[in-house]
């Protein structure tokens, strides 16, 4: 059975005060689930902290970027090689990071098989802007987003990646506008459709997709209830820790609706 997967993307917030305050007070609210993994990317910064504080068996750590270079002279930079014995999961190709940062298909697909190389599994973040939407290109968009990414890796590598379809317009509007579930499930259906396509049903089916863009505890249950999502990418809302134990609880809800018990996906 694949675990639902609920990443906390605490984007550039919180201090290392600040950030052990909110681990805290998520370890008070958060039960152990076996079928819900949660992973929590706070900033680079306090990763070392976080994981001697953490509860293992409710929490995974995740970076939010790496360089792609295991060492050498890129001043600024940490690599996933630095981060392999410290988080489960980095965040590759998020929006911001390909706007604010000019990451551009070729460096996105350097991380994420910098990433599968030191055996951290990339959580690649794919969606298309508003001004490509109207122009009809989502689809195009996440081909390509999703071919150049995954070309360096084998089938069995892909099947292990994480893929996060997050459209650029329903990011952190905080209340504007939000994708609607219909809308989140074609995307899915289009993103594991092409990973059957370029590498074969078994990657397909083992893969996880999540989704992301304004998720909070209000509106999850409909992003969770599209079969084939397999969890969700929370940026604000993770930020706030009534929001991000109410979207777990909501998680383990979902997965425990009685439609669902039948439902035996294997891994
Ligand atoms: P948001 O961020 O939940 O604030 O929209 C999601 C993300 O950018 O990962």
């Amino acid at each position: 059975m694949k675990r639902t997967l609920i990443v906390g993307n605490w984007k550039m917030n919180l201090d290392t005060s600040q950030a052990s305050l909110l681990v805290h007070r998520l370890e008070e609210r958060i039960k152990i689930h076996q079928d819900i993994e949660v992973v929590l990317a706070p900033s680079l910064l306090t990763l070392q902290p976080l994981s001697l504080q953490i509860d293992r068996r409710k929490f995974r750590l995740a970076a939010q970027n790496a360089y792609l270079k295991d060492e050498g002279a890129f001043t600024g930079e940490v690599s996933f090689t630095m981060l392999r014995d410290l988080v489960h999961y980095v965040i590759v190709g998020h929006s911001e990071r390909r706007l604010y940062f000019h990451e551009d298909l070729d460096m996105v697909r350097d991380k994420v098989a910098a990433a599968i190389r030191n055996e951290i599994t990339p959580i690649l973040c794919v969606g298309e802007t508003q001004v490509e939407r109207r122009a009809g290109e989502t689809k195009q968009v996440l081909h390509d987003q999703i071919m150049s990414a995954l070309s360096n890796l084998t089938d069995q590598e892909v099947s292990e990646v994480v893929i996060a379809y997050e459209p650029v317009w329903a990011i952190s509007t905080f209340s504007g506008i939000l994708a609607k579930p219909d809308e989140v499930k074609q995307a899915l259906v289009f993103i594991r459709k092409q990973v059957e396509d370029l590498y074969g049903s078994r990657a397909a089916k083992k893969i996880r997709v999540l989704y992301g863009g304004s998720v909070d505890d209000q509106i999850v249950g409909g992003y969770l209830e599209i079969e084939g999502c397999d969890g969700v990418l929370v940026g604000g809302a993770s930020l706030n820790y009534h929001k991000f134990s109410g979207i777990v609880e909501k998680a383990y809800a979902v997965k425990h609706a009685p439609e669902k018990e039948s439902d035996g996906e294997d891994s």
